[in-house]
């Protein structure tokens, strides 16, 4: 046989599943990260292959003897949205019974193949210890600049979760949500050692969010899009603020939120809870406050986040009014790649607990503006002159660390990642009570 005929028949063979579409069988997993299941003593591991697989993690306390623990779950289909229709097997484990503070050693996959091994802490019980987090918004696959300072932070354990506030990868859904897996991989190295907790930002909104919907396993039944839990003496509320801007999901979802936000506000609030728990700390995406450079919703009084839709039948409630009167502590944010502290502010008023110590004993809610951990849009400038209820700026990429300590203190921090990891902010929270009563 000719070379050049060989070489055809070499070519055609190799291009032949490509061509058609047929990828090769590839159940190896990839892309592993744990979430918190919303349940003491609880962890939810996540990965996807590329085939159809088992579900399957195999455990054990760190130090002893390896795998001997066992638990199953499933796999779910999740087709992209894109021209190529991708598929991927997403699959979740939830680990119960794990015991409180405990390190434990973990791989996951099937008999087709298994993960690296990697290890986590399991959250330590009750509200008597001081949780430690990681929080930033808008990172992506291109440009992630604060991600090998997350890598060596996490490495050395100092953080019991990672809160992301929105926007992954730029954007997940790309060259047929190939960029979602890239991203995917590259977070592993701090997702699969401790819960990364999330919420939707606008950079999912494609496809319905469902790469978002389809990759993250939060607590609660709606897809990751709103959930709530517990850690130590505190409370966090994770949402969507995405619902006030792509209507075309469907206007039900923002009503839906809302009542649902509401009640489980008022459930916090009970008396009992707010005494066991009483920071209450929201995440959402997109701020209601910001004083950046740009046109974005944060910069206009009448922000919909802020202050509502009131072009829609029924007009939607914004939620600001909501988070005041059920005495939310902190509301973290992200969107603008930059950092920006507030003053305690409601209704565009800084009510500042005194003049010279304005977070102790605030009377109003404290804003956290973090979303400079780095993607490939850069950073987001600020307007020149600071707006009244703004403390600090920075266009430094970054992200904060947050401790809360007890019931009466709170410790936030921003690092700079262009400083080499120098903390450019600080801020410690007092406050003798909580809830509305603490606001009069
Ligand atoms: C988008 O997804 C949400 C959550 O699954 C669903 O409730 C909603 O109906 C979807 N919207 C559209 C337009 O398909
Ligand atoms: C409706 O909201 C827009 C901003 O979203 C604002 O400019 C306008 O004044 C509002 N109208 C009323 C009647 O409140
Ligand atoms: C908010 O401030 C505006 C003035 O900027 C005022 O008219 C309005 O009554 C205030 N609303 C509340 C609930 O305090
Ligand atoms: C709030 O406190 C800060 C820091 O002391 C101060 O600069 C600012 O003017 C205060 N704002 C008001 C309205 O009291
Ligand atoms: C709460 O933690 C802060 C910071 O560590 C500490 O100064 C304070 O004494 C603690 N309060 C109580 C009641 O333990
Ligand atoms: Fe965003």
């Amino acid at each position: 046989m000719e070379m050049g005929a060989f070489a055809a028949i070499v070519v055609f063979c190799g291009l032949m599943p490509l061509a058609f579409g047929v990828p090769p069988t590839w159940k190896q997993p990839e892309q592993v990260h744990l979430s918190y299941a919303g349940v003491p003593g609880s962890m939810v591991v996540t990965w996807t292959t590329f085939s159809e697989a088992d579900s399957v993690v195999e455990y054990s306390i760190w130090a002893g003897k390896l795998f001997e623990l066992t638990a199953k779950g499933q796999a779910t289909l999740f087709m992209d949205g894109g021209s190529e229709k991708r598929k991927l097997f997403i699959h979740r484990v939830t680990l119960t019974d794990l015991k409180p503070a405990v390190s434990y050693v973990y791989h996951c996959g099937s008999d087709s193949g298994w993960s690296d091994i990697f290890y986590f802490t399991a959250l330590k019980e009750g509200v008597g210890w001081s949780p430690r987090f990681a929080l930033f918004g808008d990172l992506g696959n291109d440009n992630p600049q604060s991600l090998a300072r997350l890598q060596k932070d996490t490495q050395i354990r100092m953080y019991d979760a990672i809160l992301h506030i929105g926007d992954f990868a730029y954007d997940m859904e790309e060259d047929n949500a190939r960029i979602g897996d890239q991203f995917m991989r590259q977070v592993e190295s701090i997702a699969a050692y401790v819960p990364y907790m999330t919420c939707p930002g606008n950079h999912e909104n494609a496809y319905n969010f469902s790469n978002y919907r389809n990759r993250f396993s939060m607590p609660g039944n709606t897809e990751s899009l709103w959930y709530s839990w517990n850690i130590g003496p505190v409370h966090i509320i994770s949402f969507s603020t995405e619902v006030y801007f792509f209507i075309k999901s469907g206007l039900d979802l923002l009503f839906k939120q809302y009542e649902w936000l509401q009640k489980d506000l008022e459930e916090a609030n009970r008396p009992e809870n707010r005494a066991q728990r009483p920071w209450i700390i929201t995440m959402g995406h997109r701020p209601m406050y910001c004083s950046n450079a740009d046109k974005d919703d944060c910069t206009q009084f009448n922000s919909h986040v802020r202050t509502g839709l009131n072009d829609t039948d029924p007009p939607a409630p914004g939620l600001e009014d909501l988070f005041y009167r059920y005495g939310v502590d902190l509301e973290v944010w992200a969107h603008e790649h930059s950092y920006e502290r507030l003053w305690p502010v409601y209704n565009y008023t800084v009510f500042n607990g005194s003049r010279n110590e304005p977070y102790v004993n605030p009377k109003a809610p404290v804003h956290i503006i973090t979303g400079s951990a780095g993607c490939r849009e850069r950073i987001d400038p600020f307007v020149p002159d600071p707006r009244p209820w703004s403390a600090f700026r920075s266009v430094d990429y970054g992200y904060a660390r947050m401790q809360v300590f007890n019931y009466s203190h709170l410790y936030l921090e921003q690092v700079s990642d262009d400083q080499y990891g120098k903390v450019i902010d600080s801020m410690w929270l007092v406050k003798d009570q909580h809830g509305p009563e603490a606001w009069l």
